[in-house]
Formats: structure tokens, C-alpha cells, sequence
């Protein structure tokens, strides 16, 4: 049974929220830098709605700031340093400014020992909290700008939903709805389970309520989030599937609809079907493969063959065939030989995947593969993934040559960086197309047609509507 945040407890973080803001010395500017994916990015949207609600205002940079919140991750050893790395370098303003706040949250936080390392090695963080208790942000930051003392405080049980967070979104026009929080499948390689706790599947009707509202709103599109969206429902009474979410969220008439990630282990028929008859699905699955080789994928603990993956990728293929397919791969995992390198090297060319993000293993200390034997050397696995990028490359450009002369939807979300008089967005298999326009533009799905294609994006030319 899932359990939801109460209200009483929700009621008690709303009071420190109006008592923080009669506090003399409080912090009145914040500035929160995020680290890793959109679950992460979401969860600084609520964050940031927090700080908000507690009359805080956000300042633009971090030097700026009177509170500094760092929203770590620690997926990969690098993601961990960087934020690490970010945190000490405020050490230095801290002292020419003392009355600066710094905090940290987020999955590297909630990492074993972490807490204990913060508070020994770090005392210049003054507040640090984990992924489990976000919601009491109001609550920690009082103590810490009231008493001025240090405040570390990481649950060790992760099994509850705060509904009803204000969030503070990033875009008005793209919006994250979360559908599930946590990961049942303890993947060999991966910290996520550690660090995000067990699978919790939001209600359908808090989702569904938040999608009406952000239809009402003006939203052009959600992504749905989850670690493992293909599983979504199933500790819920009433036989939800995600499948059946996705067609639910379609009927409240938000025009586009994303999501995020998915397990291919749990990809059925039935959810291919509804991609396949709701046009508000977007033509894009990012179906993660980690590796094309059968003893590799076991020893991942994947619960997948490459014949079964690439089963799935055909049967999408088959009932939607101008979807756009990307990928997770990983290199170097241990004991990964060369010939099983060279199945990953042959599964790209097998699937012929839109776009892949490619990682060097990276151990993560308590997941099993970190304690596995044959660790592959820095050198054989920056060949490898120097071989993985470059052949993804060519498949890259001829995914994106294939769709010159094609039309295709476009959801209007910048400017281009490069150039102010040209717009940019993503068509519906998730890439970005930049085309002449104007500042009105933008929020609006407009038809284009691709003209030419870049490395990683395509240029196109509007059309009447
Ligand atoms: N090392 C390298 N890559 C990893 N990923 C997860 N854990 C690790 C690790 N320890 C990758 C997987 C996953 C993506 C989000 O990050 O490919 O799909
Ligand atoms: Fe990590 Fe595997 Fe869960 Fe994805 S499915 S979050 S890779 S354990």
C-alpha cells in the first residue's frame, strides 16, 4: 500500500514556510543548480516552488544568491565530482560572504555515508537533505537560517508520495507530470534503486488531475516520468497499466505527450497498440539496451536477451514505422570482452537507433558489479566508447538525412542560440529542427518542412497551418 504524505504534515511545512518569512536574518534570494536527468529537474521545479512559496525570489546566478541548493546526482562517479567539485568552489565566496547558505539535495545525498561524510568533510554545507524528504525543505531551511547551525537530515526508508508540492515550472508551454517514483529492478551496474528506494506509482487520478490542469493552463506537451514507466500501476488495486494511463492522459486533449524511461523488459503489446492509435504519443521511444551481448545483459541482471530487445524494436517498428528509437548503452562493464563490445557495436548497426547516449561503466560502491571481477581498464574503455559514438554517428546522419523533404510537427520553444532570427523546437521523434520565424512563434505547434539536416539537427522552412 502506497502511503502519501499526510496533510498534517504538509499543513506543518506550510506553517514553517509563513514563519520563515518573519525570520530577521533569513536568506531572501535562492539559486538552485541541478545535476542529472529530468526526474532530477523535476524535482528543482518543486524545490523551487518551495523557496517560493516561502517568499524567497530567485536570483540568476549562483554568486547572487543568499541560498545556493545544489540538486545532485550521483549516477556516474563524474556527476558526483562535478557537484562536489561546484560545492567546494562556493567555499570560497562563503568566506568573503558568511551569511551565504548552502545546501545539497538529491540522490547523491542520499548515497550510504554520504551524511556522515557531509558533516565531516564538508562543514562549510549547511544544509544537506535527501531524495526521501524534499517535501520538508520548508521545515530545514527554517532551522537552518533560524539557529544558524548545520542541518543534515537523509530518511533511510524511501516509501512514501508528497502530492500537492507547489512546483515552479521551467517552461510554460512543456511540462513533467511524474507517474512513478523508484526502481524495482537492481540493474547490476546502477545506484538509482539505492538511492530513489522502491517502485511507488502515483494515483491515475492525481496524475490526471494535474494533466487537466495543465491542459487548462495552455501546456503543449508532458513527458511523463519515471525510472521505469512500463511498470507503472502495478502495486495499484484497479488494473492500471501504463498503457492504460497513456490513453487516459490522451482524452484530456493536451496535444502532445512524452515519456520517460522505459524498461524493455515490461514493454507489452498492449502499450505499442495505444503509441500506435493516440496521435497525441509522440513518434519517439527511448527503449535503454546497455549492451548487445547476452552474458553481458545477464550479468547486468537486464532480464532480456538481444534477440528479445530486438523482438521489441521490430514489433514498434512494425505498428508505428516513422518512430524514432534512442538508446542507453553502456561500455566496459566488467569483464565485457572485445567480442562483446562488438555486439553493442553490432546492435547500433542492427537497430539503427535516431541518437544513443553512450557511458563508460562506472562503478558505484554497494551495487554488485562494482564488486565483480575484471574491471576494464580506462584505456580499453575509452576506445570502446570512442568506437560506440563514432559508429551511432553515422546512423545519426543517416537517420536525420532520410527525413529531408518530410513535414513535420514542431512545438516552437526558443530562439536559436546562434542565430535570434531563427526558432527552434523538436518534432515529434524528438529532434530539434531550427527554422526562420518570429518571437510569436513560440508555445505554438507549427508545420514545417526539413530542408537539410545538420550532425544532431535538422533546418527546415514553415509552412501555412
Ligand atoms: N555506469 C555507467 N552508466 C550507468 N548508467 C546507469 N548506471 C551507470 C553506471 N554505473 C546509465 C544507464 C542508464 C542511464 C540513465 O545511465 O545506461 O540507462
Ligand atoms: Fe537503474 Fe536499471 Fe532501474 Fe534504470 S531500470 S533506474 S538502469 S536499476
Amino acid at each position: 500500500m502506497i502511503q502519501k504524505i499526510s496533510q498534517a504534515e504538509l499543513d506543518r511545512q506550510q506553517a514553517y514556510a509563513r514563519a520563515f518569512s518573519s525570520l530577521p536574518d533569513r536568506p531572501r534570494t535562492y539559486h538552485i543548480v541541478t545535476y542529472g536527468c529530468q526526474m532530477n529537474a523535476h524535482d528543482s521545479e518543486k524545490l523551487a516552488g518551495m523557496l517560493e512559496d516561502m517568499g524567497l525570489t530567485r536570483a540568476p546566478t549562483r554568486e547572487e544568491a543568499d541560498f545556493v541548493l545544489h540538486n545532485t546526482c550521483c549516477i556516474r562517479d563524474n556527476a558526483e565530482r562535478k557537484a562536489l567539485g561546484n560545492v567546494t568552489w562556493l567555499k570560497e565566496i562563503k568566506k568573503e560572504r558568511p551569511s551565504l547558505l548552502i545546501g545539497v539535495c538529491g540522490c547523491m545525498v542520499q548515497e550510504k555515508g554520504m551524511a556522515e561524510r557531509i558533516l565531516n568533510q564538508y562543514p562549510f554545507i549547511d544544509l544537506a537533505f535527501g531524495t526521501g524528504n524534499l517535501h520538508e525543505l520548508p521545515g530545514l531551511l527554517f532551522r537552518a537560517a533560524q539557529e544558524r547551525s548545520r542541518v543534515v537530515a537523509v530518511p533511510q526508508e524511501q516509501s512514501t508520495i508528497a502530492e500537492g508540492l507547489p512546483i515552479r515550472r521551467e517552461s510554460p508551454y512543456q511540462a513533467y507530470v511524474t507517474i512513478m517514483y523508484g526502481c524495482n529492478n537492481f540493474c547490476t551496474y546502477c545506484i538509482v534503486p539505492y538511492v530513489r528506494g522502491r517502485e511507488r506509482s502515483r494515483t491515475p487520478e492525481d496524475i490526471l488531475r494535474d494533466v487537466e490542469g495543465l491542459v487548462k493552463a495552455g501546456t503543449q506537451e508532458i513527458m511523463l516520468l519515471g525510472q521505469n514507466v512500463n511498470s507503472y500501476g502495478k502495486e495499484l488495486p484497479g488494473g492500471w497499466t501504463f498503457a492504460r494511463l497513456l490513453s487516459e492522459a490522451a482524452k484530456t486533449g493536451i496535444p502532445r505527450i512524452r515519456f520517460m524511461t522505459s524498461h524493455p523488459k515490461d514493454l507489452t503489446d498492449e502499450l505499442i497498440r495505444v503509441i500506435a492509435d493516440t496521435p497525441a504519443v509522440q513518434r519517439h521511444f527511448h527503449l535503454p539496451a546497455q549492451s548487445g551481448s547476452d552474458r553481458v545483459l545477464k550479468a547486468m541482471n537486464r532480464y532480456y536477451n538481444r534477440a528479445q530487445y530486438l523482438d521489441r524494436a521490430r514489433a514498434l517498428r512494425e505498428a508505428v514505422p516513422d518512430i524514432g528509437l534512442t538508446t542507453d548503452l553502456i561500455v566496459a562493464f566488467p569483464g565485457e570482452t572485445e567480442a562483446e563490445f562488438e555486439d553493442t557495436l553490432s546492435l547500433v548497426e542492427t537497430v539503427d537507433y535516431d541518437s544513443a547516449f553512450t557511458f563508460i561503466y562506472s562503478p558505484r560502491v554497494g551495487t554488485p558489479a562494482a564488486a565483480l571481477p575484471d574491471q576494464i581498464p580506462p584505456d580499453v574503455a575509452a576506445e570502446r566508447i570512442d568506437r560506440l559514438i563514432k559508429a551511432q554517428e553515422k546512423h545519426t546522419e543517416a537517420r536525420l538525412n532520410s527525413l529531408i523533404g518530410t513535414r513535420q510537427e514542431v512545438l516552437v520553444t526558443d530562439r536559436s542560440r546562434r542565430d535570434e532570427t531563427m526558432m527552434t523546437g523538436k518534432c515529434g521523434r524528438n529532434i530539434n529542427i531550427n527554422f526562420e520565424g518570429a518571437p510569436g512563434d513560440l508555445g505554438r505547434i507549427l508545420p514545417v518542412q526539413v530542408t537539410s539536416a545538420g550532425k544532431t539537427t535538422l533546418r527546415g522552412i514553415r509552412l501555412e497551418d
